[in-house]
């Protein structure tokens, strides 16, 4: 008996105000359908059948491989958008399940999940439901005076009455294949919204006498996003989520509440994380690291023991025990061997930096090479642009490199040479030697007896 997962997303969200497909939006790192995806990976489901409709081929772009995408070309309501995703479920068994969600819940988790896809072999349906103290706009659960669920009215459908019904329908369900494919054959969309309702199957099973189970759960778990400021407020939830993760896996944390983690970043135990540090996509940091704080890591990774502070990195690999900031900024292309330096206001992009080699302040790093244990002077700049191409440096190694140096690509500086500081570098220097590019210094004596001289001169005049 195998299990089957269709998703919902086929609605634009209008409430959004976005251009966005609702589903496409990001938050803490992934996609709405993303988190929905992630909390569904562990069932470990047959297939996958995701409904898309809106803004389709934005959403196939955001859509791992594995899924199975079905085109809902109108949407005619929830039960239609399930019965367009039965129909893509390459094959199931009548005895299967079949759990069927929103794509818009990111913060379902997968317990949920595996308690409500656990189904009695003897019942045809299982659902989930909430107590909200506002539970306008969803649908509500009615029960009989034994408190058996006898169906779920949509709010535009309610009367008065049942809209002081606080329990509601959280929009996660569990069905029998056999008794969903039959009783959406019975879904009509004579309702206020004209809509097929996926929620009529529950009554219309309850009314064959099919057995229907149900999953009480917290408020929480089941917001539906319809809003940027419930985005917001599910960014705080699952940021919370993976803060605590972390800190139980023994992340230090000055202040979860200003720590932004993805979800997709790996933090190592033993990593001390500052405040105002946002770590985002595929970004991973070592154990004895202390990062921030104010520090921006996209796309990056940051080695054992080294320290990073007031920085940006963007696809940038900091190696073990290197020193990052405050102020730099390492450009895609960035990379530090252990021990690496890119100090105060040091920008970097396309640059790599041997062992040990050091820029600790004010450098402009593009398209170079420094070998190991070199040092990049104070104000050096890679003049890398020509104004229509890009060149490269290649610095050797134990290079010291004299502060403001100009090194006008492309430039190659060999192992152990020197540069004089202020050197505008044009042409390639030796191993070993030194090269001064500045014109000689002259001395003019007395200057200064002169122009007090002439200043008193000036003033006799007025
Ligand atoms: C739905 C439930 C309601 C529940 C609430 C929980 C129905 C009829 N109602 O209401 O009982 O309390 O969710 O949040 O199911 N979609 C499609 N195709 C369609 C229509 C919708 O794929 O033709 C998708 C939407 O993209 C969305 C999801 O289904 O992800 C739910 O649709 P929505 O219109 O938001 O339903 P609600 O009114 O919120
Ligand atoms: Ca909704």
């Amino acid at each position: 008996m195998s299990v089957h997962v269709i998703v919902l997303a086929a609605g634009q969200g209008k409430r959004m105000m976005s251009d966005l497909p609702k589903v496409a939006h990001l938050v803490a790192g992934r996609t709405l359908i993303g988190w929905v995806l992630e909390a569904v990976r562990p069932l470990q489901p047959a297939s996958t059948v995701v409904v898309i409709g809106h803004g389709a081929d934005r959403v196939r772009s955001v859509l791992p491989q594995d899924v199975v995408v079905a085109v809902q070309e109108e949407q005619l309501g929830t039960g239609d958008g399930t019965q367009v995703g039965l129909d893509a479920i390459p094959s199931f068994d009548p005895a299967d399940t079949v759990v069927v969600l929103y794509g818009d819940m990111p913060l379902l988790t997968s317990g949920l999940i595996a308690d409500l896809a656990d189904l009695s072999s003897d019942a045809a349906a299982r659902i989930v439901t909430a107590e909200f103290s506002d539970p306008s706009g969803y649908g509500r659960v009615v029960r009989d005076v034994e408190g058996q669920v006898v169906g779920i009215v949509e709010d535009g459908d309610c009367t008065t009455e049942q809209l002081l019904i606080a329990e509601i329908n959280a929009g996660v369900y569990a069905f029998r294949a056999g008794a969903l494919a039959e009783s959406l054959q019975d879904v009509s969309n004579d309702n206020v919204q004209g809509e097929y309702y996926l929620t009529d199957v529950v009554g219309i099973l309850v009314g064959k006498g099919d057995r229907l189970e149900v999953v009480k759960t917290s408020a929480q778990e089941v917001i539906g996003i319809n809003s940027q400021d419930q985005l917001s407020e599910a960014r705080k939830t699952l940021q919370q989520r993976t803060n605590q993760r972390l800190m139980e896996s023994g992340v230090w944390m000055l202040d979860p509440d200003r720590t932004y983690v993805d979800d997709t970043v790996h933090v190592e135990p033993g990593a001390r994380i500052y405040p105002g540090v946002y770590l985002e996509g595929s970004t991973s940091v070592a154990a004895d690291a202390r990062i921030g704080p104010d520090v921006f890591a996209v796309d990056s990774s940051i080695g054992r023991g080294s320290t990073v502070w007031y920085s940006v990195l963007r696809s940038a690999e900091v190696g073990e025990d290197c020193e990052v900031g405050p102020y730099a900024s390492l450009r895609p292309g960035s990379v530090l061997e252990d021990g690496a330096k890119a100090g105060t206001f040091v920008e970097t992009k396309n640059a790599t930096l041997g062992e040990g080699a050091k820029a600790s302040h004010l450098a402009y790093l593009g398209d170079v090479t420094v070998g190991a244990r070199s040092n990049i002077g104070a104000g050096t700049i890679t003049c890398n642009y020509d104004g229509h191409e890009k060149h490269s440096t290649e610095i050797g190694e134990d290079v010291f490199i004299g502060s403001a140096t100009m090194l006008v690509a492309p430039v190659k500086i060999g192992d152990n040479a020197v540069t004089g500081a202020g050197s505008v570098i044009t042409e390639d220097v030796s191993e070993g030697a030194l090269a001064v590019e500045r014109s000689e210094q002259i001395e003019i004596p007395g200057y200064a007896d002169r122009r007090e001289a002439r200043k008193t001169a000036t003033e006799s005049k007025d």
